[in-house]
């Protein structure tokens, strides 16, 4: 039977790179559809950007482009990256798009005929110089637990305490650094309270052959509560002006919340797909359809798809997800991804490196299971893994017997052994692993189908080739062993093709079949078969290529000095020659200098000469460094200039904390007398630019 299938991934933010971590769950996506298209499944994959919220508004505002032009150039950097990773959405759209917008005003309007929608006044921060309310992350202040500076609205990342931001101590808005100020505004919630919603919350979560992995069940009732238990709260669905998004309709200056059109922006990229394509969209989508709908997504959003967006399909008239699929998070070399190391790996930085994607579709395939927990990229195990696997199992076997059937045998082959143990036991494995792909158990399909690799080259190993070929009167033997080599390589390359499909379509090519199906690993090349000459199918990874790699991606170099170094800092400096020795290119490009915005000055009490700058370089968050600068700058006049900053310089433990990197300055002989100039570009440069 041809099952209709449509399935997402999770919609990238429109503010922001796609790097390895995003990477898992486009891959894991691609390969499940790859494999329902070769079972001859009609089976749509269709993702977007997602382009709303303050901090798409904000950074656009940095950048002095408007948020449109934005989330266009970063649309196209998302589908190049994903492009390059093999990703084979069949449609790749934005929720800035009509189609987003019609669906939002729809469910609004259904869910408050429903009456599941209603206003009410809350009071949040404001920050009265930028004239907008704050989100929870765009507001720090001091932990009211623990009461370290600089933390954020919901939690502080030293004692871990999580609180709302109005508990704040001190707080102050990230992005002009004013003091905030409680004000009242109207909002609509959409009712999730609702006796409708957790009822039939609670049924679909118990659903016989669960919409939920065990674990996201689990959570899921931690959620709901139990019977008598009403745990679940209203959300709220609407943000105020200035943001951007969609207006409400009927209510000025509010605007549907970014997470409130993402998941529907999953329709939209659907309803374009079916106007370009003429699909039936509500075969899809209406409450009785027989259709399978599908949600990969990361386990921190678990939350939004299982609970409010099921919730809201359902009231507004449409069919819930047949099932949810949520993978955990990625780590580099055991630890999370992280810019010092050079492990938070942008997709474009693997690709501008000339690594193969498919080295990493691979090694995620052997790692990823059905279940929540995260995976592990060992860059050592990667090489190894890769290298031995892909090389050494897999191409081998086409490398091996290629040459000669080529040189020796016209590149025609014989019929193969329809017997021979190794080519039986793929065929017989086939459908095993046609269930482990089937249930997302990629890292055992990998394992058996390898196993069977292991099978073949033991026979090519026993029936040694090679020595036949040098052996007069033993060319008959050496065809038929070629043959059924070749034969194998077909095998296997049918149940590696949803893994690498740029390599299946090389394979496709150089054994001269039209493109695989999973059926036809059932099948043998005919005899009098004509193949082509063999070209290389893969590289192996040079280690060098992942250093290389590392090295591109890592940020901030060296580690915070010991102690003992920085305290003979300041000293040093001061004794520093005035005129410097020369020095070469390479030494001086060995400095990061980047264009920095003062998002925030302050005094330091108890410190003489030093100023606190927040420098934006276009990293997540400012950097903090201490400028001996005070006697030349009054802090207020700072903010919100732009300079210059050496990014890479290593941080430095300081009494009053972390100096992460340095502000640039000119001065003469003797600072205080002299004056101290800080540097500054010219007009166009934005925070981030290199300065080289
Ligand atoms: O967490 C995120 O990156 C969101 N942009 C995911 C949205 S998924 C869906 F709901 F659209
Ligand atoms: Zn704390």
């Amino acid at each position: 039977m041809t099952r209709k299938i449509l399935v997402t991934s999770a919609l990238p933010y429109a503010n922001g790179a796609i790097h390895l971590g995003h990477l898992v769950e486009y891959i894991q996506t691609d390969i499940w559809v790859r494999f329902q298209k070769m079972r001859g499944h009609t089976c749509w994959y269709v993702c977007a950007d997602d382009t709303h919220g303050t901090p798409v508004m904000l950074r656009a505002e940095k950048e002095g482009v408007t948020p449109e032009a934005l989330i266009e150039r970063v649309k196209s950097e998302h589908m190049r990256d994903f492009g390059g990773f093999l990703i084979g959405f069949d449609n790749y759209h934005s929720t800035h798009a009509p189609e987003t917008r019609e669906f939002c005003e729809l469910f609004y309007q259904r869910l408050k005929a429903a009456g599941l929608i209603e206003a009410r006044f809350i009071e949040q921060f404001y920050d009265p110089v930028k004239a907008m309310f704050l989100p929870d992350r765009f507001i720090k202040g001091e932990c009211p637990k623990c009461g370290e500076r600089d933390q954020y609205g919901d939690n502080c990342e030293r004692c871990g305490a999580a609180y709302a931001p109005t508990e704040l101590k001190n707080p102050y808005s990230a992005v002009s650094g004013a003091k905030p100020e409680l004000r009242d505004s109207e909002h609509y919630f959409f009712r999730l309270s609702d006796p409708r919603c957790e009822n039939f919350l609670r049924r679909y979560a118990r659903q016989e052959n669960g919409v939920l992995q065990p674990e996201a069940a689990n959570k899921m009732r931690e959620w709901l509560g139990a019977e008598d238990e009403h745990f679940l709260t209203d959300w709220d669905i609407s943000r105020d002006a200035p943001y951007f998004g969609f207006e409400i309709p009927g209510a000025p200056g509010k605007f549907f919340y970014v997470w409130l059109d993402a998941p529907i922006g999953y329709m939209g990229s659907f309803q374009n797909l079916c106007a370009r394509k003429s699909l039936d969209f509500d075969e899809f989508w209406r409450p009785d359809s027989n259709a399978e709908l599908y949600h990969f997504i990361g386990k921190d959003i678990l939350y939004f798809h299982a609970l409010f967006w099921p919730a809201e399909l359902i009231h507004a008239g449409f069919r819930a997800p047949t099932k949810i699929f949520a993978h955990g998070f990625l780590t580099v070399n055991g630890v999370k991804m992280s810019k010092a190391r050079g492990t938070f790996i942008t997709a474009e930085s693997y690709l501008a490196q000339g690594l193969n994607p498919e080295w990493l579709r691979y090694y995620f395939a052997g790692k990823l299971s059905n279940t929540m927990e995260d995976i592990d990229l060992n860059l050592d195990d990667f090489i190894a893994r890769v290298n031995a696997d892909l090389i050494g199992k897999y191409v081998n076997i086409a490398s091996r017997a290629a040459g000669f059937v080529v040189k020796r045998f016209g590149g025609r082959l014989l019929a193969a052994d329809a017997a021979l143990p190794a080519l039986c036991a793929i065929r017989e494995a086939a459908p095993g692993i046609a269930e482990r792909y089937e249930n997302r158990e990629f890292a055992k399909a990998m394992r058996e189908i390898m196993a069977l690799a292991d099978g073949a080259n033991q026979y090519v190993d026993n029936v040694k080739p090679w020595e036949l070929a040098k052996t007069p009167g033993r060319e008959a033997e050496l065809h038929a062993v070629c043959s059924n080599s070749l034969n194998l390589f077909y095998r296997l390359t049918v149940l590696l093709k949803p893994v690498l499909p740029a390599l299946a379509a090389r394979a496709e090519a150089f054994l001269r079949v039209a493109p695989l199906a999973w059926d036809d690993v059932e099948t043998l090349l005919p005899a009098g078969h004509g193949i082509q000459t063999y070209a290389h199918l893969m590289t192996r990874i040079d280690p060098k290529q992942i250093a290389a790699l590392v090295a591109a991606n890592r940020e901030s170099l060296a580690p915070v000095a010991p102690a003992a170094v920085n305290a003979g800092m300041a000293e040093e400096n001061e004794a520093r020659a005035a005129k410097a020795a020369v020095i070469g290119i390479d030494d001086f490009l060995k400095m990061d200098l980047r264009i920095a915005r003062i998002v925030e000055a302050a005094h330091v009490e108890g410190a003489g000469k030093l100023v606190r700058l927040m420098l934006d370089i276009g990293e997540e968050k400012p950097r903090q460094v201490f400028a001996g600068i005070k006697s030349a700058y009054d802090p207020v006049a700072l903010q919100g200039r732009l300079t210059v900053m050496v990014a890479n310089l290593a941080p430095r433990k300081m009494k009053f904390g972390l100096s992460e990197g340095m502000v640039l300055a000119a001065s003469g002989p003797d600072d205080a007398a002299g004056g101290i100039y800080l540097l500054a570009p010219d007009t166009g440069a934005t925070p981030g630019m290199r300065v080289k």
